[in-house]
């Protein structure tokens, strides 16, 4: 069970550390003054999350892991398809992780994130939806 919990805080923290490096290559790469906007606030919610995992962390005396960054790099349209799929995953993600815990400040830390990747999700599917409807 503890190795449980080690196994899911790490791969949770390693999940939004790629986020938020992802969001931040995105703003570096694509869009207009607006969308980088988008895309940098992205990124410091994920570095939010990051931060609450690691408080999970030291509440469950887990030790973080080295964790690899490695930033995909294609075009816009095959990167936010990807990232539809990554902010599905999170949303998955916390709603284990909210299951799994009986503690309430923990459920709603789990919920409150839960609704940011939920919202992330939304977002980034009208970005790809406008995307392709540029490229025609
Ligand atoms: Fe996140
Ligand atoms: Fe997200």
């Amino acid at each position: 069970m503890e190795e449980t919990k080690k196994d899911i805080l790490n791969q949770g923290l390693a999940d939004e550390l790629n986020a938020a490096a992802e969001y931040i290559g995105f703003a570096a790469k694509f869009g207009d003054l607006a969308l980088k906007e988008r895309f940098l606030q992205y990124a410091a919610d994920e570095l939010n999350h990051a931060i609450k995992i690691l408080r999970l962390m030291s509440d469950a005396k887990v030790e973080p892991e080295k964790i690899d960054i490695t930033p995909t790099d294609g075009e816009l349209i095959e990167e936010l398809v990807q990232y539809i799929a990554n902010e599905e995953a999170a949303v998955f993600y916390y709603d284990v992780l909210q299951k799994l815990h009986q503690d309430g400040e923990v459920t709603s830390l789990c919920q409150e994130i839960k609704n940011e990747e939920d919202r992330h999700l939304r977002n980034i599917r009208q970005i790809f939806l406008q995307a392709k409807e540029r490229k025609g």
